[in-house]
């Protein structure tokens, strides 16, 4: 996307849209060009569309309206909303008029941003397998101060959360743990950046048990990945790490319904969409992508409850549910993170059931071991639009998961299932390591359908400076 090259609505020669607030008139020169009050047709109020013609009195074929309420009620949530509203009835290149969506709080740059992101996120259409994807709709930003660095940020973000849902939206038999990989190497190519690749020898080798264990019943091999992005100087590096299930079985405690389980993967896609747009807008950080990524399927060698394993970390775990897979490849990737340096950790994972059970599609599960990063990263997530609410982790927990074979088992139940989870995590967290876990099981897909790239935008807030 570009900034138009003119600064006024008479000189596109591409329909307009064309925000309105209630208490605007619309631009007098639009209305007497159109020779009629449309200020009496166009609905003003939030979120409606009005498409008004030109009948040949402007070059192009119409102006969408889309309304945005009372100006001093206006938000950036707000606006995200209305701009997804109205990009979805582009049709043909347009011209976006920036400065009629600016308030007292919002300014031209900011209405950029938004606009931009907001339209790429909507163009976005879940891949139909074997045919090509269609290009998106060309549309012009016109302002009348240089917007272009804010279009370019818009983009970084809007194609950095559609890659990550693309990954994601990939059906599992086609995004197996190999192709994970692959996506990073092209990540890592394409900005050149250092990646490591662990495989299953590797792995063997270093005795990360937990992903290994996982791996068993697989007949694909594991990998974990760090991505390596330093633009930071001297600073120490942070870590984002992700769950990369590229299918959840449940193991021998098969689930009943398994219905979105390729949808598993959605943590370690962020990372990769993480890493993108950190690269994409050139922030001045130094972070590890840290990925561990295998599925969790049942073969005759596939790990059984009761069995003990040795972590990474040395800490052992007895199975209690083979379902509980992801805090066990996420521990020896949390060990992994702190290894490479990293005192700074967000975990991003579709790691229970409970947590979507508590907090439905709507906030993600947010836990931390610190009160002053995690209130940092509450308002990192209020200035992104993004919900997430926080959830305790408590030593009492831990007396729920003690083992008579092991430092602790992997679960219990159901029964304060994200908790429990977290909790289990924070055992792989070293004191002096600041540590946000974020429980994205309800909140990265539509139900099984469709992936929404939730927390993209706020991680990379909270890292980028
Ligand atoms: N991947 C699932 C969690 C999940 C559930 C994600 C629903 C998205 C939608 C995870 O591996 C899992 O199976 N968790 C179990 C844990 C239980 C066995 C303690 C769960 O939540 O049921
Ligand atoms: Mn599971
Ligand atoms: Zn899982």
């Amino acid at each position: 996307m570009e900034q138009a090259s003119y600064s006024f609505i008479y000189e596109s020669t591409q329909d307009i849209i064309y925000p309105i607030y209630e208490d605007k008139d619309i631009c007098p020169k639009v209305v007497e060009t159109l020779g009629y009050d449309i200020n009496l047709i166009v609905d003003k109020k939030l979120n409606q569309i009005t498409t008004i013609y030109t009948l040949g009195q402007y070059p192009f074929d119409k102006i969408i309206f889309i309304g945005l309420g009372k100006s001093i009620e206006m938000t950036t949530a707000k606006m995200r909303d209305a701009f997804i509203t109205v990009s979805q009835q582009i049709k043909q290149p347009a011209s976006f008029d920036a400065k009629r969506a600016t308030t007292d709080m919002i300014d031209i740059h900011k209405v950029t941003q938004l606009f931009v992101e907001s339209y790429i996120y909507a163009s976005y259409k879940e891949h139909v397998i074997g045919h090509d994807t269609k290009e998106i709709i060309e549309v012009n930003v016109i302002a009348q101060e240089n917007v272009q660095a804010d279009i370019e940020i818009g983009e970084a973000y809007g194609n950095g959360i559609n890659y990550e849902r693309t990954l994601a939206d990939t059906p599992a038999n086609l995004m197996t743990p190999k192709d994970i990989v692959k996506a990073a190497i092209q990540l890592a190519k394409e900005y050149n950046l250092e990646l490591t690749i662990l495989d299953n020898q590797k792995l063997q080798e270093m005795g990360a048990g937990g992903i290994l264990a996982v791996n068993q019943g697989s007949d694909l091999p594991a990998y974990m990945l760090a991505l390596k992005y330093n633009h930071g100087s001297n600073q120490p590096y942070k870590a984002v790490v992700g769950k990369g299930i590229t299918f959840d079985s449940g193991g021998y405690n098969i689930k009943g319904n398994s219905f979105g389980m390729k949808y598993d993967m959605c943590g370690a896609a962020s990372v990769l969409g993480i890493i993108k747009i950190l690269a994409d807008i050139k922030a001045n950080v130094n972070v590890y992508g840290i990925i561990a990524t295998t599925e969790n399927l049942i073969n005759g060698s596939a790990y059984k409850p009761q069995d003990v394993i040795i972590t990474l970390s040395k800490k052992t775990v007895e199975i209690f549910s083979t379902d509980a897979e992801g805090r066990i490849i996420l521990c020896d990737a949390l060990t992994y993170a702190q290894q490479l340096g990293a005192h700074q950790i967000i975990d991003l994972a579709t790691l229970t059931g409970a947590c979507e059970v508590a907090l439905a599609d709507v906030y993600t599960g947010v836990f931390s071991n610190n009160d002053e990063y995690f209130h940092k990263f509450n308002q990192v997530l209020k200035d992104s639009d993004e919900k997430g609410w926080r959830l305790p982790l408590d030593n009492a927990y831990l007396d729920k998961i003690k083992s008579n074979s092991a430092d602790f088992k992997n679960s219990i139940g159901r029964v304060g299932g994200a908790s429990i989870a977290a909790s289990f995590l924070q055992q792989f967290i070293e004191e002096d390591t600041k540590w946000i876990h974020l429980d994205i099981a309800g909140t990265a897909d539509h139900g099984g359908k469709g992936a929404t790239g939730v927390m993209i935008r706020s991680v990379v807030n909270m890292l980028k400076d």
